[in-house]
């Protein structure tokens, strides 16, 4: 494609997106296809000559679109958001435009410079003490695996990388049955081994329990094992459990277990100082990992990891083969030691945009607003006799089912929870997702979109209440 063309196209392309984000509402949030459907409408083979940009564009739009869920629909509230913003979008052009690898200072030093700048931003917007040094990972996924990699190392004096892991104990990380699965993930990539995960049991909130987390901790430590890791979780998935850290930090500290906080959703919520209540004891974090990819309105990938040591962290991934040498090592920054990928994209830029063109103020009412508008629904929940909420609400975040008052049998609540969701889902109109609370089925309400007002909650709660009492199966309906 010559350049004169690029330019008609990406005009005409810019056009497009902003139609879609003004239109987006007329899409059903959940796509309605069926598995296989949209497979059906791409050819098998890959064409030999070169088509038109008009044609595949066409395509995009009649065979593609069909197939995507709008996760910039303001009606989105299942799973957490990975919202994003214009300035956000905007600045992804521009890095797919200069297409920088920026794995060393040198491969772009405004990528570095950025990252580090950005990242003491948002640690300074969320209160984070001035220990934590920042580093951009693609997911807190991979933030959490190279918390447990480190953690692994530090607990056998980096002994795993180099003779492997027979030649130590037993390693034993820790987290409760609320965190993220990502952490037993981790727990595998590294070699601990699932069996070594212990999940520590929840208190009534659903918090871990600091008391069962150190009878776990004794008791593995009599059986020979090295605790490695504890993974704390402010914000867990399911309901949005925080996990308390300064009595889980002090065992920590006292048997010299390292402590990463999976903070993925909630962190970004941290730019309001009301809610950093969560922070009491952060002093004995190791590392910590949110994703203004969730609630930052940062396009996906974008996951701010804070580590307290970073030498620590380098020491555990660093590789230095002659083709990665440069003549400014040892006095910059090369990211490229600081997580699993060795490339790395331009992903300070889109926080730049976003930070700047909301400014902190910006976001803080952003995100004021999605909390107030949840509170909000919780009441209508709670005031509703054919409801219940079934856990506390966690800022953005609201745990419910439907209950009609005549209805006792848990299983019968389960199966009318289920087609409640999928219901909701069919219908195009909202999207929410499940979890298990206590065993029972229930329903998460997260609100977090960009564009979601106080109309889109209000017409979700009325479709929830209608489309619950015209269940067939409901005694209600
Ligand atoms: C609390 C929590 N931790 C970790 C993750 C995993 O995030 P990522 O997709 O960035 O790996 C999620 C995803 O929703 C999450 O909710």
């Amino acid at each position: 494609m010559d350049i004169e063309t690029f330019r008609a196209e990406a005009h005409r392309m810019v056009d497009w997106m902003a139609d879609y984000l003004s239109n987006v509402e007329s899409y059903p949030v959940r796509a309605q296809v069926k598995p296989g459907e949209i497979a059906a409408a791409l050819p098998g083979e890959p064409p030999l000559q070169p088509e038109t940009m008009e044609r595949i564009f066409d395509d995009f739009q009649r065979d593609v679109m069909p197939g995507v869920t709008h996760w910039q629909h303001p009606s989105f509230f299942a799973y957490f958001t990975a919202n994003s913003s214009p300035p956000s979008v905007l600045a992804e052009m521009l890095t797919a435009t200069l297409g920088a690898q920026c794995m060393l200072w040198q491969t772009s030093p405004a990528a570095t410079e950025m990252e580090t700048r950005v990242l003491d931003w948002l640690r300074q917007m969320t209160g984070l003490p001035d220990v934590f040094t920042g580093v951009i990972q693609d997911s807190a996924s991979g933030a959490i695996l190279c918390a447990i990699l480190t953690a692994r190392e530090k607990a056998t004096d980096w002994a795993v990388n180099r003779d492997g892991l027979k030649a130590v104990p037993r390693l034993t990380a820790y987290t409760s049955g609320e965190t993220h699965s990502a952490t037993e993930k981790g727990v595998k990539i590294a070699g601990l081994g699932a069996e070594n995960l212990r999940i520590v049991p929840v208190d009534d909130g659903f918090s871990m329990r600091p008391d069962a987390l150190e009878a776990m901790i004794r008791e593995d430590i009599a059986a020979g094992a090295k605790p490695a890791i504890v993974v704390a979780s402010l914000g867990a998935t399911g309901v949005g459990a925080v996990d308390p850290l300064r009595p889980i930090g002090e065992i920590c500290k006292k048997y010299g277990i390292f402590l990463h906080v999976d903070a993925a959703w909630a962190g970004s919520a941290w730019i309001l100082p009301e809610t950093r209540w969560m922070f009491d004891g952060i002093e004995y974090v190791d590392s910590l990992v949110f994703n203004p990819h969730k609630w930052l309105f940062t396009n996906f990938d974008c996951a701010a990891h804070y580590v307290r040591a970073p030498d620590d962290l380098i020491k555990t991934l660093t590789i230095l083969p002659e083709f990665l040498k440069s003549r400014e090592q040892g006095q910059v920054i090369d990211y490229r030691d600081w997580s699993v990928p060795l490339g790395r994209r331009f992903r300070a830029l889109k926080l730049w945009f976003v930070i700047r063109s909301y400014g902190v103020e910006g976001l803080q009412a952003m995100i004021r607003a999605h909390i107030d508008l949840a509170e909000a629904f919780e009441t209508w929940v709670r005031e509703d006799a054919a409801f219940e909420l079934v856990a506390p609400r966690s800022l953005a975040l609201v745990t419910f089912r439907f209950r009609p008052r005549e209805e006792a049998d848990e299983a019968h609540l389960d199966v009318l929870n289920e087609r409640l969701v999928n219901a909701l889902n069919d219908s195009g109109s909202v999207y929410v997702t499940q979890t298990r609370v206590r065993g029972q089925y229930a329903i998460r309400f997260n609100i977090g979109q960009t564009w979601t007002e106080r109309r889109h909650v209000e017409a979700a709660w009325a479709a929830i209440r209608e489309t619950a009492l015209a269940l067939p199966e409901s005694a209600s309906g």
